[in-house]
């Protein structure tokens, strides 16, 4: 049968800052899915990672359904009743807009979804990150999709040999979507040249080109083209199928060993590692590290089985310690040089009245 894989995700309110969600918040959102999914969803998972509350669900709509987005929007919307109701932080952040308007893109919740043709068995990884931007996939799914070091399949398994399609998003156009489809490995330094740059180009899909199925997708929204400035961090959510034409599960999850540097992490402005964490990880140290969860699932017939923490193992206990040192080598240099994100990237406003008012004041002399 064909299945929907829908991801709305969004940060309504958090205890002590933006550490984690109540638990009454997370309550409220499972009781309102549970109460008015019937007839439209066949399953659904409700998670947060750090202050990010996401609904994974499962249906028969296709992507974009105007019902679907619009019974996550009413979820957050008495999530954040109950938000208020308690005082937490930040209650409502992400709801950018006063009323629905048919499509939750683009309205502050970050979204992913994709519709395919269910295999007899259909692995798939659900991966949320938190104090980050949609970026912070870049490296590690291009590496796990393009790169023979991280991907033994692209040279063992023959259903991976074509490579795959990118459609990479220039997040900078904001009148419409602007992408690109590029094809690894033909046009592989062209996507690498892109995707250098984690702040403007991002991987949006990824599809097999031996069969043309997708394999992955990304939110890519950014919250500060919606608001016009700071409201926190995107927090991207991503789906990926693995195993059989698409990579193991391990080759996806192998990246992410890396920590790579990523925009984010203290008021959204800094560079930090991506630490990756167990299901339901709070934030902590500098309002981070940027932190990635990931929670395995097997579908059929649009039913979920549990999910299973992929980053729950001894072996990332060591990686977590690895990018915890990455973290507190770039925290020593505060906020010089590439420890602070450049100008343009910066979360908060207060600096450009700063600057101009010291600009007042400087001199021409000799
Ligand atoms: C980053 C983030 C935090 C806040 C910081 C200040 O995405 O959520 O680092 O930026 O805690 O929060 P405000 O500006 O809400 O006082
Ligand atoms: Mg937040
Ligand atoms: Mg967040």
């Amino acid at each position: 049968m064909k299945v929907t894989l829908s991801v709305l995700k969004a940060d309504i309110g958090s205890i002590g800052g933006h550490i984690t969600p109540s638990q009454a918040l997370v309550n409220e959102v499972k009781n309102f899915v549970k109460e008015n999914s019937k007839n439209l969803l066949i399953d659904h998972y409700i998670s947060y990672t750090g202050d990010d509350i996401a609904i994974l669900c499962t249906h028969d709509k296709g992507v974009s359904d105007e019902k679907i987005h619009k019974m996550a929007w009413d979820a957050f919307i008495s999530g954040t009743a109950v938000a208020k109701k308690q005082g937490l932080y930040g209650a409502g952040q992400d709801l950018l807009k006063d009323a629905f308007s048919g499509n939750i893109k683009g309205m502050g919740p970050a979204v992913c979804e994709m519709e395919f043709e269910e295999r007899p068995n259909e692995p798939f990884v659900f991966f949320a990150a938190d104090k980050t931007d949609p970026g912070c996939y870049n490296l590690p799914f291009y590496l796990g999709f393009c790169d023979p070091m991280y991907n033994a399949g692209l040279i063992l398994s023959p259903k991976m040999s074509d490579g795959f399609k990118f459609r990479i998003i220039d997040v900078e156009y904001t009148e419409k979507d602007k992408v690109i489809e590029l094809n690894a490995p033909d046009e592989i330094y062209d996507i690498a040249a892109l995707l250098r740059d984690n702040e403007r180009y991002v991987i949006e899909s990824i599809y097999s080109r031996a069969s043309g199925n997708q394999a992955a997708v990304v939110s890519t929204t950014r919250l500060h083209n919606i608001a016009g400035k700071y409201t926190g961090k995107d927090d991207p959510v991503a789906l990926i199928r693995v195993q059989g034409e698409f990579p193991a599960t391990g080759e996806v999850l192998a990246p992410f060993e890396i920590g790579p540097f990523v925009a984010g992490f203290m008021r959204g402005s800094h560079n930090g590692p991506l630490m990756p964490c167990k299901l339901k990880s709070t934030i902590s140290f500098f309002d981070g590290p940027p932190v990635v969860t990931g929670a395995a699932f097997c579908v059929r017939e649009g039913k979920l089985t549990e999910p299973a923490d992929v980053f729950d193992h001894p072996f990332w206990d060591y990686v977590r310690d690895q990018v915890s040192k990455k973290a507190s080598d770039i925290r020593r240099q505060g906020f010089s040089g590439p420890a602070m994100l450049p100008y343009s990237e910066l979360e908060y406003g207060g600096i450009v009245e700063k600057l101009e008012k010291l600009e007042k004041k400087f001199k021409l002399v000799g």
